[in-house]
């Protein structure tokens, strides 16, 4: 019998480690091996239950005395929950276990009994923020992280298709992009400098050599603000392309979302099950996406008894009010300039406002992506900036860009866990990232 004297060992092993989805898709049978953690253990004295999982899912195995020897047995009886293993044994349908499969243990061998594991049923939201780097290990996390990667991976792939080149902006930067108030600052041997909230003013720079690019960074927003949908560290998804305008933006951020949408689907029915997200409402997200301009917004929510005028920002409530019954997002084009950032084009038809665009997730989950055409007047700019009380000499690089060929531009960025918030259905958006990082948390 082909025994653990070499199963975990992969090179030179008479018996093939499998994933724990190929036996439950059906895919493998007879002898196998697994390796994995304890997830649920039960003993009747005479057999134990024992369910491991590894990172494709969880089977259900038993140990029954007699087919292993007492002291694999006695051993077993230690495990504790999440001490890893390696069991070999015989794949059986068996339509009580969860799954439909259980493996019938011919041998076990602990690679980590370790400590009895903290995290039991019912604990707090706090204590599991607290013991997140034990938390990842959840059901739930394993889902939304699954989602995620493929998120990133159905972006890429869209921007592969669509002659966009990925680029790498810096991190650390003089220029605060989207204003003062939620700057973080760092000592740079000497100077102030600031995490980037944004990479937009780094990529627009870029557009001059390549014309179409994308980038992927952490952004850092220092606000204080205890919203389900703010973090203070988020993924941020940019794009900045040359010769396009806020109208061609707005079709190349719905194209982006809906693929990014079936990816999804296509790759994770079981994780969005498990979530509770009917995959339907998924694959019917499709261009074009409805728009309405921001004066419809006002009147609608005036129409629906909120007390707010021409000029307000939309909050949460707002967002969630425009967006609760529709099935599709929602852009809402050309806000006011005062509640928007200073790079954005004026909006010939109304210089009130701007050519811009926010993108609110369905469902009342709000903004998921903000967008803009780009100023390219340098003295617009350079005005705004000084009405800011900003430091101009920082910007210098910045207002050069409409100095030499400028060119017409807009581009727009998407808060990843925003996104996976949205898909995952989940509570707040600090799911959607593995170690969230709050105004009232940096640890673990
Ligand atoms: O709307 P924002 O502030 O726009 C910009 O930063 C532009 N410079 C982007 C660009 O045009 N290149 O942020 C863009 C998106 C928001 O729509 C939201 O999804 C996400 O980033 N975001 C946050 N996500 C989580 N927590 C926060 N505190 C966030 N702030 C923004
Ligand atoms: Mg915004």
């Amino acid at each position: 019998m082909a025994g653990l004297g070499t199963a975990n060992d992969d090179h030179g092993s008479d018996i093939k480690f499998v994933k724990v989805i190929d036996i439950l898709s059906g895919k493998v049978s007879g002898r196998v091996a697994v390796r994995g953690w304890v997830y649920r253990h039960r003993s009747t004295g005479a057999v134990q239950f024992i369910v491991i999982r590894d990172s494709t899912g969880a089977i259900q195995t038993t140990l029954k005395k007699g087919e292993v020897t007492d002291e694999k047995f006695a051993l077993a009886e230690k495990l504790h929950i999440e001490s890893s293993v390696v069991v070999v044994g015989d794949v059986r349908e068996d339509k009580r276990a969860p799954g439909g499969y259980e493996i019938a243990v011919r041998d076990l061998k602990p690679i980590h009994i370790g400590e009895p594991f903290p995290i039991t049923k019912d604990m707090s939201e706090d204590y599991l923020l607290d013991v997140r780097h034990l938390w990842v290990r959840s059901r739930e996390q394993n889902a939304v992280m699954k989602v995620k990667a493929s998120v990133l991976k159905a972006a890429r792939e869209w921007f592969n298709m669509n002659d966009f080149y990925e680029v790498t902006p810096p991190i650390i930067t003089p220029s605060a992009c989207e204003g003062g108030a939620t700057v973080f600052a760092i000592d740079y041997f000497g100077n102030e400098a600031y995490l980037s909230q944004s990479a937009q003013m780094y990529l627009e720079a870029l557009i001059f050599s390549l014309e179409r690019v994308w980038s992927l960074t952490p952004s850092f927003r220092a606000e204080k603000s205890r919203t389900p949908r703010h973090i203070v560290e988020f993924w941020h998804l940019e794009a900045e392309e040359a010769w396009v305008g806020n109208g061609e933006n707005m079709k190349i951020q719905e194209e982006l979302l809906s693929h990014i949408c079936q990816r999804v689907v296509e790759w994770n029915e079981k994780e969005l099950a498990f979530l509770g997200r009917d995959v339907k409402s998924l694959r019917s997200i499709e261009p074009p996406f409805p728009r309405i301009k921001y004066d419809e917004a006002i009147e609608f929510l005036q129409s629906k008894g909120f007390s707010i005028e021409w000029g307000d920002d939309f909050g949460a409530r707002e967002e969630k009010a425009l967006t609760i019954e529709e099935s599709m997002p929602l852009f809402i084009i050309n806000y006011p300039k005062e509640i928007k950032a200073f790079y954005m084009k004026e909006n010939p038809e109304d210089p009130r406002t701007y050519l811009c665009s926010d993108l609110l997730a369905p469902e009342g989950y709000g903004e998921i992506i903000g967008a803009s055409e780009r100023e390219t007047d340098p003295n617009k700019l350079i005005e705004r900036l000084k009405r800011e009380g900003a430091n101009l000499e920082n910007y210098e690089w910045y207002i050069d860009l409409r100095r030499y060929g400028s060119v017409p531009h807009s581009g727009f960025g998407m808060g990843i866990e925003r996104v996976v918030r949205w898909l995952c259905k989940l509570q707040h958006v600090r799911d959607a990232v593995p170690f969230p990082r709050t105004p009232s948390r940096y640890y673990p």
